[in-house]
């Protein structure tokens, strides 16, 4: 009973899946010292949750400390309340590594219940388990090929059957795209977004649509240090742009008109589409005043609004303002 009860209250104080204080990654010693992880505090709730940043950025680096396979230089992480790396914490943790290694004459089968057994299955829990995730992700007729002969994009597949063959409770997944082609990664986000129904995700990309399609929350690093961490909408609105863009079957007419309007900041044509761009003066005035400035020029309305921006923008912003253009 008492048991019972401190693992309920160790579960009521979870809030985080991964949660590090000032955890910091140095390679090399001496003049060769390499600081690819600078003391960053990770917060990263249950859900889908994206880890972006460019090349070099220190996704791996940090990604190979929370599970385990990297020895952390200071500070500390916690897996949903464990430490990082010990055999508690690794045992929450489903964990497709950037590259990952297989044994090529193994077949995928083979593999999934090796990796079952690795993850505490027995014999029989662990082919039951690697036959159900095999149908799971559409390699079943494949299961008895040796891995050596199989695609990018079932290689990709049995390296996340082989993470979620333990049933952990979060997905740490490095890249799980790479090197497939659009039909593959169209496949493997659909799968991933499926799974994190029910398991945590913690995903790492440099492909900035994908994330989107996928995550309610990112994180982006550069250069060893998070430069930004928040759900994609508030993100999107801290970002937001002020311009508004109208397209109608008279653009010039109607640049001529709103050029003259107080409430208009500046006006510009697009080179690239001929939409109009509108930075006003008087947001409200300029929506109220539209009608008629359209029906002033007899025109027909095609559309009028401030254009979505994407991820891809706000990466190059950010990374922009902090004077990094690369
Ligand atoms: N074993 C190592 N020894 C020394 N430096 C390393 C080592 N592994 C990585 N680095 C360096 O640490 C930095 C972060 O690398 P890391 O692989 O974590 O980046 P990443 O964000 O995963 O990049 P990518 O998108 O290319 O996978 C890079 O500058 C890299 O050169
Ligand atoms: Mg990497």
């Amino acid at each position: 009973m008492i048991k019972r009860k401190k693992a309920y209250e160790k579960e009521a104080e979870f809030q985080y899946e991964i949660l590090s204080n000032e955890l910091q990654k140095i390679y090399g010693k001496k003049d060769k010292a390499f600081e690819a992880v600078k003391k960053i505090n990770l917060r990263i709730e249950p859900g889908i949750h994206g880890f972006l940043g460019p090349n070099g950025a220190g996704k791996t680096t940090t990604m190979n400390m929370l599970v385990g396979a990297l020895a952390i230089t200071s500070g500390e992480a916690k897996i949903r309340n464990e430490k990082a790396g010990t055999v508690e914490a690794r045992r929450l943790i489903g964990f497709l590594p950037q590259d990952p290694v297989f044994y090529d004459n193994m077949t995928g089968e083979e593999y999934l219940i090796y990796m079952g057994k690795l993850g505490g299955l027995n014999k029989m829990e662990a082919r039951k388990r690697a036959q159900e995730l095999c149908v799971y992700f559409d390699i079943f007729n494949d299961r008895t090929r040796p891995i050596g002969e199989y695609s990018g994009g079932m290689k990709q597949k049995i390296g996340i059957a082989a993470a979620l063959i333990h049933k952990p409770k979060l997905l740490i997944l490095d890249e799980p795209t790479a090197n497939l082609d659009p039909i593959g990664r169209a496949n493997i986000i659909d799968k991933i977004k499926e799974i994190s129904k029910t398991v945590s995700v913690f995903v790492s990309s440099h492909i900035l649509s994908e994330i989107e399609q996928m995550c309610e929350r990112v994180t982006m690093i550069n250069k060893g240090a998070i430069v930004i961490s928040d759900t994609l909408k508030n993100i999107k609105q801290q970002y937001i742009g002020n311009t508004y863009e109208l397209d109608t079957n008279k653009n010039k007419e109607m640049l001529k008109s709103l050029k003259q309007k107080d409430y208009v900041q500046n006006t510009w044509i697009k080179e690239e589409d001929g939409t109009i761009q509108i930075i006003p003066q008087d947001a409200d005035k300029l929506k109220q005043e539209m009608p008629k400035v359209i029906l002033e020029n007899n025109a027909i309305l095609y559309s009028f609004h401030i254009p979505e921006i994407s991820l891809q923008d706000i990466f190059m912003e950010v990374y922009v303002e902090k004077g990094d253009k690369k």
